[in-house]
């Protein structure tokens, strides 16, 4: 098989924006402003991915609507990672029978992650015939022609073929919010963790190039953005396809060096290549929040093993003790997974006693769901579910006891945080660790840092007032 990252020509990318052009055209055509609901599911990359195809449909002549109902076309940005996750999709995409009925001109689309698993293809060819196109994230810069082809030949659209993936540069993009942006610096990932799907729907891990990346945050800083958030399944791998000699803690002191006021973060770090020049690094400049979500996904060496992630429970608390030598205030965050086949309760105990000595700010916590495909799908697992719900129920309570005591220790303590939108008559703010702060206030402030003294804490949140 072919391994090597196909780069997107600028001449590709004029053909997809011709194709832009006959859409907006066939509208004018109808006299009417077409509109296009995007739904987004899963992690920060699909919000990335979602941003681009809200670049093409506004480059096409759709407004962007909120919901389903009315609007012409719909897209179903799907996530895979878990079972329950893709349930939820297909439930909602069930669903659009009915909006579909009420609009009969509607075009549905399904992309994403779930788009890349071949079983999920055959089953909407042969059993949701309401929807007109499915698109892997390999084809996602070919949307325009996608949706040009649905609307002209009037034929269901399956563009699904496996790769090992591009890069396409210069796709449009509408961004969520002017405050926050996302920006990738590489796409796919390497490292067939044994119970991941990702590898297998996103592709082999590519980098973008440097020039790239720095002018794109460039162009999101002279927007306005205050925060920046850097985007890949593993960053720290970044640069070691592209032979530059950069790494990504080159990369990071690059952007951090960039004029303005902003804030870096980044996700996602995977331990084995977290090195201590990236550490020492984050510590170096004051633009680099201090705020790493570590995964570990178990506390035991012998999992950690079968997981193949490459590190072991004494490697990944030695780099997590040099983190916070270098960064006395770093927040810390992880993912964690439970009740992977074979995992005994001793085994078990052993992640319990990981997030007691690290003290993490908070934890995503899974309970193991088999993805077909994969090698951990196939491996025995003979604890029953409910076992693995104790499990799970215990790991969370004892996270959340740690959260509360984290949190707790804030109260007192003034920190300057970027005011970022209003919930229920309060403002809510982030701290540089990424902790979410809600304080009475004038909306006028959204959009600045203000510092602010926190006053109550719960496990989720703290509440503050302005200084
Ligand atoms: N690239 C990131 C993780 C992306 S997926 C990393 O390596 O850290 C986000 C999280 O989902 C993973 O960290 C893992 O904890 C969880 N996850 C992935 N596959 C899973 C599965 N099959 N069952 C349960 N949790 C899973
Ligand atoms: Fe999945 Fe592992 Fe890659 Fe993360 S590093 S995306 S968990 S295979
Ligand atoms: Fe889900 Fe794909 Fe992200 S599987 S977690 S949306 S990379």
């Amino acid at each position: 098989m072919n391994t090597k990252t196909t780069v997107i020509s600028e001449a590709q990318l004029q053909q997809q924006f011709a194709f832009c052009d006959k859409i907006a055209a066939f509208w004018q055509q109808e006299n009417a402003t077409p509109t296009a609901y995007v739904e987004t599911y899963g992690c920060q990359q699909n919000e990335a991915d979602s941003e681009k195809l809200r670049g093409y449909l506004t480059q096409s002549g759709y407004a962007i609507v909120n919901e389903a109902e009315g609007a012409d076309v719909v897209i179903m940005n799907t996530c895979a990672i878990r079972e329950h996750a893709e349930q939820r999709v297909f439930g909602n995409l069930g669903a659009l029978t009915h909006t579909k009925r009420r609009h009969p001109r509607q075009k549905i689309f399904l992309c994403g992650c779930m788009a890349g698993e071949t079983a999920v293809s055959d089953r909407i060819k042969k059993s949701y015939p309401h929807v007109d196109g499915v698109f892997s994230t390999h084809h996602l810069w070919q949307f325009p022609e996608i949706l040009w082809n649905v609307l002209n030949k009037k034929k269901r659209q399956f563009y699904v073929a496996d790769e090992p993936g591009s890069i396409a540069e210069g796709i449009p993009q509408v961004r969520d919010s002017k405050l926050k942006a996302w920006v990738s610096i590489m796409y796919g990932c390497n490292n067939f963790c044994t119970y991941c799907i990702v590898p297998y729907v996103r592709g082999r891990e590519r980098s973008r190039q440097p020039e790239d990346i720095l002018n794109e945050c460039r162009l999101c800083i002279e927007a306005g953005a205050k925060e920046i958030t850097l985007l890949g399944q593993n960053v720290n791998s970044y640069g070691k396809d592209l032979g530059c000699g950069m790494d990504f803690a080159d990369l990071l002191a690059a952007i951090a060096q960039l004029p303005g006021e902003f804030l870096i973060r980044f996700m996602t770090s995977h331990p084995r290549d977290a090195s201590e020049k990236l550490f020492d690094t984050m510590a170096k400049y004051d633009k680099i929040a201090k705020q790493l979500h570590l995964p570990f996904q178990s506390g035991s060496s012998r999992v950690l093993k079968a997981m193949n992630r490459h590190y072991d429970r004494e490697t990944y608390l030695k780099k997590v003790s040099y983190a916070k030598s270098v960064m006395p205030d770093l927040v810390l965050t992880s993912d964690v997974i439970v009740g992977f086949p074979g995992e005994t309760e001793e085994e078990f105990e052993e992640t319990i006693s990981l997030i007691q000595q690290v003290h993490y700010d908070s934890l995503f916590t899974f309970i193991f769901s088999p993805r077909i495909g994969t090698p951990a799908a196939s491996m025995e697992d003979p604890t029953p579910k409910e076992e693995k719900s104790r499990r799970f129920d215990r790991l969370c309570a004892v996270q959340n006891s740690i959260s509360v005591e984290i949190h707790d220790a804030y109260i007192g303590k003034t920190m300057r945080c970027l005011v970022d939108g209003m919930d229920k008559e309060l403002l809510t703010a982030r701290t540089e660790g990424g902790r979410l702060v809600r304080f009475p206030g004038s909306e006028s402030l959204i959009g600045t840092y203000q510092n602010i003294t926190i006053t109550g804490a719960t496990t989720w949140s703290l509440t503050g007032t302005q200084v």
